[in-house]
């Protein structure tokens, strides 16, 4: 793995890919418009400085181009496609779950282990006595392991806090590795993720202090673009969590819910009244819910490896698309609900079990990944003006991705022009 070193600016050209797998486009794509990835075949592209400067055809591409003052990777066999976007994570935290994992493979459900005083709660404590040292080696070792699946942009929360101190280090903690581990980070604010022992039975009491004394220097420190919250039975309601939101946007940041994910209790609905960015899970969501969401151009991230984990069932991908949503996929890698970082995995289980194309798989990774956190003009897409993130598979297609079950197929990743991982380097060997 060839992760370390500040963030590069690199002059590269990539030739001779029998995919360029371009996904062109400047914001969300919806419905239909999910299915065209705008592919060149046997296509080209350079970078300069870190951003894409050129693409097309590898003869036009190269057709007065001194090669000397570039890196040249020819991809000749292979797929090449923009890094993917991450864009739901909690993947700062101390502690592990394994055990309630085996609990729930015996028949508790989560939200029992929850109510029982483990589950999130459990994972506050092992945070909150982590040192940031700590948090910071275990944040690196996972975001290596996302650069290897070809993650190059990824959406951290934090939410394992729940009190002033430990919210705030985890929000420090992600801006720490952003500066120096290649995968860029983007934060969100996730303080209403549970309820904390002490606030138990007074949840109106706990989002009053979120309110008062965590959110004003959340954003005062520019530690957040996103609010972000568990809107459940048993845990946040809807008024506590619109309030929780509307005070979040006076502070001018935007909004994400944790939606409808165990029972339908309206967060869907409740994205739309305000405007959120995304409405995440969505595993019960009404069917009006959705399409009020297709309407007010609120992305739809859903994350497969949750149901999956949970043996719940899964979001409905082709209804929503259908409705002319768009759609984001994301791993929610966490220590409970989905222990993984696993991009192949969410590949197989969208494709397979949730009626999606592999064409929308890949633009739910990359160009809608990228619009619900906001950066749909910079990353997400190969093309001019964009950052140089790019991945390169060891199979001609994209279509290789989901067939090749839960295997990795990213041979190569390059971030802002700079190669940082490749898997048949020595030296750039990936954990997976
Ligand atoms: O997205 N639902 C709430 N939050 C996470 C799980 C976090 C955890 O169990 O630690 C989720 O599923
Ligand atoms: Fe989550």
């Amino acid at each position: 793995m060839m992760s370390d070193g500040l963030k590069g600016q690199g002059n590269l050209i990539i030739k001779n890919a029998a995919e360029l797998v371009t996904c062109s486009g400047f914001a969300a794509k919806h419905g239909k418009e999910m299915s065209d990835l705008h592919i060149l075949y046997d296509g080209a592209l350079i970078i300069e400085n870190g951003i894409i400067t050129k693409t097309g055809k590898t003869e036009e591409v190269l057709s007065d181009i001194d090669l000397s003052h570039y890196e040249v990777v020819d991809a000749t066999g292979k797929a090449v496609l923009p890094g993917f976007v991450d864009s739901h994570t909690h993947f700062v935290f101390g502690g592990y779950r394994a055990e309630e994992f085996s609990w729930r493979l015996q028949g508790m459900s989560y939200m029992d282990i929850m109510a029982r005083g483990g589950g999130i709660v459990s994972t506050v404590e092992a945070t909150r006595k982590a040192a940031k040292e700590e948090l910071i080696a275990l944040g690196k070792k996972r975001l290596d392991r996302m650069l290897s699946f070809g993650v190059t942009t990824v959406e951290g929360k934090s939410g394992y806090g729940l009190d002033y101190t430990t919210e705030l280090k985890q929000l420090v903690v992600m801006g720490e590795l952003d500066a120096t581990h290649p995968v860029d980070i983007v934060r969100t604010f996730l303080g209403a993720h549970a309820v904390p022992q002490d606030y138990r039975g007074n949840e109106e009491g706990f989002i009053e202090y979120l309110i008062q004394e965590v959110l004003p220097d959340v954003a005062k420190g520019k530690l957040a673009e996103f609010c972000d919250v568990f809107c459940e039975k048993g845990v946040f309601s809807i008024d506590q969590s619109r309030r929780l939101l509307e005070s979040a946007r006076s502070f001018g940041l935007q909004l994400k819910i944790h939606a409808d994910e165990m029972t339908q209790l309206g967060g869907t609905e409740l994205a739309v009244e305000l405007g959120a960015i995304s409405a995440d899970h969505l595993l019960y969501a009404s069917d009006s819910g959705i399409q009020k969401m297709a309407g007010a151009g609120v992305v739809a991230t859903l994350l497969p490896g949750t149901a999956f984990s949970l043996k719940e069932p899964y979001a409905r991908a082709r209804f929503m698309i259908d409705c002319g949503c768009a759609v984001a996929l994301a791993t929610d890698f966490n220590p409970g609900s989905c222990f993984s970082e696993s991009i192949p995995l969410i590949f197989s289980l969208a494709t397979i079990y949730m009626g999606m194309s592999p064409e929308e798989a890949v633009t739910a990774l990359t160009i809608n990944g990228a619009a619900a956190i906001g950066r749909e003009k910079k990353v997400g897409s190969l093309d001019v003006g964009k950052s140089g993130d790019v991945v390169l598979l060891e199979f001609p297609s994209y279509r290789y991705i989901p067939y090749h079950i839960g295997v990795n197929c990213v041979e190569t990743v390059i971030k802002k022009g700079q190669i940082v991982a490749d898997r048949f380097k020595e030296g750039g060997g990936m954990p997976c």
